[in-house]
């Protein structure tokens, strides 16, 4: 039982294998959440101080003592022993070491299980907030980008060929919706991290009478968990953050994805400031957009954080299995990756241009003002279904004469219905089509900009 006694070594009769320490250790990665552990564990004292479980004076000996310990580890002079498996144990270790036995009384009516459950809703609520922040900052980005776009038009795509005439400044703002909905499903997700485990003890709740409500208040939880069972083999919260997580990812791929494209010289549509591209180690003319390709490519580190946490979960029998311990890397990874990225996204936003003179001429061309047409002759009583058909036999004329929808003349219009007039020369152009999708949520000027005021309303920056 030499070096390293372990909480359990009364029922056994031998250390344990080295290589079992080593292997069952998590203290390299969980030790990231000190902080909220010895803040659990100091509400978890002055809880069972209050229930009279627990003296004041030794309560003021744990306080003390892990407040030292939070304060030696924030300064690097305490390094744990790895043989100390998680950090609850090395926390708990050196509480003793520090104070003798009454740091021995802190673990009453409380097991690792209900410990891990508190530290990661700590870690995650306040997480979630940092997250939700820089998804506030993000919006904010897009919004005044969208604010100084409103006169470029660009090409608006389908199945990546020319659609409609849009704004950047609509464009734009597409991504400010879905990180708003990001936020959104991320502030929902808190309210169930937001929840008190501690009392549910290994599975079954404790038999001493210990407040769990005062536990709750002491560490800001508006409500305790309701079935001890449930409680510590719960981790549908992660599970939900990581898909949140994932669909922001997903958000930022797609965005670099076009970014990507735009940066091409076939587009031309944006350049990325020197400062966030990277070059060639060969060909020296060559300027990449690494940071939006590694953004895509990081994607799917998230969904594989959130397929190993399912996976995880499906085959656990009830209740706690130390399976669960794995569920912390794919959580902290996602965690990491996700805030990454959104903070360099941003400011790689902050450090691009973009093309209106490129923009403008390739939403002129591929005939993208068709729709246009048609609804032209809609308004002048053609059912919608034969407009399309005249409007198609316009551009297959011009395919055939390698002419434009803007080079034909109001009497080869006119060849094609009787009911064409002047007006239709003008209704053609790029910024008429935008300007005419005034219904809400359309690309006109009007729509976007009433839509901007909605959101930066909406962000608290009006
Ligand atoms: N390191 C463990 C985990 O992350 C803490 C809980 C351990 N509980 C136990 N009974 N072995 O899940």
């Amino acid at each position: 039982m030499a070096e390293n006694k372990k909480p359990w070594s009364g029922r056994f009769g031998e250390a344990t294998a080295k290589s079992v320490e080593t292997f069952t250790c998590s203290l390299h990665y969980d030790s990231r959440l000190y902080r909220y552990d010895i803040e659990g564990s100091i509400a978890h004292a002055a809880m069972l101080a209050e229930s009279k479980i627990l003296s004041r004076k030794d309560e003021k000996a744990i306080v003390r003592g892990l407040k030292g310990i939070l304060g030696d580890i924030e300064k690097g002079v305490l390094a744990f022993d790895p043989a100390d498996e998680d950090i609850h144990m090395a926390v708990e270790k050196e509480l003793i070491r520090r104070i003798g036995p009454a740091g021995g009384k802190l673990h009453t009516a409380r097991s690792r299980n209900d410990q891990i459950a508190l530290d990661v809703r700590l870690y995650l609520r306040a997480e979630i907030d940092g997250i939700v922040a820089l998804l506030g900052a993000l919006q904010g980005r897009l919004v005044e980008t969208a604010k100084k776009e409103m006169q470029t038009v660009m090409p608006g795509y389908t199945h990546l060929q020319k659609a409609q005439p849009v704004l950047l400044a609509h464009y734009l703002m597409a991504f400010a919706e879905m990180f708003s909905r990001d936020a959104g499903r991320l502030a929902d997700c808190r309210k169930r991290v937001n929840v008190l485990p501690l009392g549910a003890a290994a599975l079954a709740g404790t038999g001493l009478p210990i407040d769990r409500h005062c536990a709750a208040r002491l560490l800001d939880f508006p409500q305790v968990s309701r079935n001890s069972m449930d409680t510590v083999a719960d981790r549908d919260h992660i599970a939900e953050f990581i898909f949140a997580a994932a669909l922001v990812m997903m958000h930022l791929s797609r965005f670099c994805e076009d970014l990507v494209l735009w940066s091409s010289d076939e587009f031309g549509f944006a350049e990325i400031a020197d400062a966030y591209t990277t070059g060639s180690s060969i060909m020296p003319q060559k300027k990449n957009p690494d940071i939006a390709e590694l953004i895509r490519g990081k994607t799917a580190r998230v969904y594989g954080d959130l397929v190993a946490l399912l996976t995880l979960l499906k085959g656990l029998p009830m209740t706690y299995n130390r399976d669960l311990q794995e569920d912390k890397e794919p959580l902290f990874d996602a965690v990491d990756t996700v805030k990454d990225c959104l903070s360099i996204f941003t400011e790689m936003l902050a450090h691009t241009v973009f093309n209106a003179q490129r923009m403008r001429a390739a939403a002129a061309g591929g005939f993208s003002t068709a729709t246009d047409i048609a609804e032209y002759l809609v308004e002048k009583g053609v059912p919608f279904r034969q407009a399309h058909e005249i409007v198609g036999g316009i551009v297959a004329y011009c395919l055939q004469s390698r002419r434009t929808l803007e080079d034909l003349t109001l009497g080869e219009y006119q060849s094609f219905h009787a009911g064409f007039d002047e007006a239709i020369l003008s209704r053609i152009s790029p910024e008429n089509s935008v300007n005419a999708r005034r219904t809400y949520g359309g690309t006109a000027q009007a729509a976007v900009r009433e839509r901007i005021r909605e959101f930066e309303k909406k962000l608290g920056r009006k």
